[in-house]
């Protein structure tokens, strides 16, 4: 595997294999790998003749200082890990290199998807996602990249970038990876306490059963459920249950036949904070 700090040196590297008419598939991350970006990975390699990885922890999309201090960082396991794979290229830089001395984001307009769920939140979250990734591609100039469905706000929030900057990348969402208990993987989950682990696949196991009962109840009704339900768990706080469309993100109140709805949830274990999603069939 390649690795580069560098933007420059990185850039004259994929250049070699563009004018090979290679494809390049791009998988960006934060680090702190787990099953779940392996599989983007896989996904990548059998899609794609060179795929690169980047991991950076973004400074701008945190919203919370001590969420940023201790988000995991694991580089010498993470490159074992993704040796394992055959990664071909991994992208490491600074936060100077990406930012210079200015770690500010851009302002971005997601036509409303920014306003929704994480958006109301994590103030400023989005902006800092569409400053990095916009920032990666500029870099490595992907054919496609390869995104989790877990953030499928964020997922939505890239297609649109693409689509209003007029970008040659396809993007690509993969299936939510689990734990065999149902919990999401997320970089995060390796900060809960064993109890807040055990408790933790109850999140998962409520979003299974709204699933059920999308099927028979009001969208208030199980809204009213959700919320109930997580009264009874202490050490879970619910901070938003939201019904909404797939499109455009917005909040259902209630159902229509020709429109395709999720149910997202965001979860405080203590203080990690937990997201999960599942697809819902009318
Ligand atoms: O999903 C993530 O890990 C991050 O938001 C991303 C896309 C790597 C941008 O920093």
């Amino acid at each position: 595997m390649k690795k580069f700090n560098d933007k420059k040196a990185l850039k004259h590297c994929l250049l070699e294999y563009k004018n090979k008419n290679k494809s390049i598939g791009f998988v960006p991350t934060m680090g702190a790998l787990h099953k779940g970006h392996l599989s983007l990975i896989k996904k990548a390699k059998e899609k794609n003749d060179v795929v690169v990885v980047s991991i950076f922890v973004n400074p701008t999309q945190f919203d919370n200082v001590e969420d940023l201090k201790k988000y995991p960082k694991t580089l010498k396991n993470d490159i074992k890990l993704l040796e394992s794979v055959s990664c071909d290229v991994l992208f490491s830089p600074s936060v100077e290199e990406i930012y210079a001395d200015k770690i500010v984001s851009k302002k971005f307009i997601f036509d409303g998807l920014e306003h929704q769920m994480e958006g109301k939140f994590r103030e400023g979250h989005f902006d800092g996602v569409g400053t990095i990734v916009n920032a990666l591609f500029e870099i490595i100039e992907p054919n496609k990249a390869y995104f989790g469905q877990k953030d499928f706000q964020q997922l939505q929030i890239i297609k649109k970038m693409v689509k209003k900057k007029n970008l040659a990348i396809k993007i690509k969402g993969c299936p939510i990876f689990r734990e065999k208990d149902g919990l999401a993987m997320s970089s995060r989950n390796v900060r809960l306490s064993k109890e807040q682990r055990e408790i933790a696949p109850f999140i998962f196991k409520t979003l299974k059963k709204v699933r059920k009962k999308f099927g028979t109840k009001s969208v208030s009704e199980i809204n009213e459920w959700v919320e109930n339900q997580f009264k009874k768990q202490p050490l879970l706080e619910l901070e938003y249950f939201t019904i909404a469309e797939e499109k455009t993100l917005e909040t259902a109140q209630i159902k229509e036949s020709n429109k395709k709805y999720r149910a997202f949830i965001a979860v405080f274990a203590g203080k990690i904070r937990l997201i999960d999603n599942i697809r819902l069939k009318n």
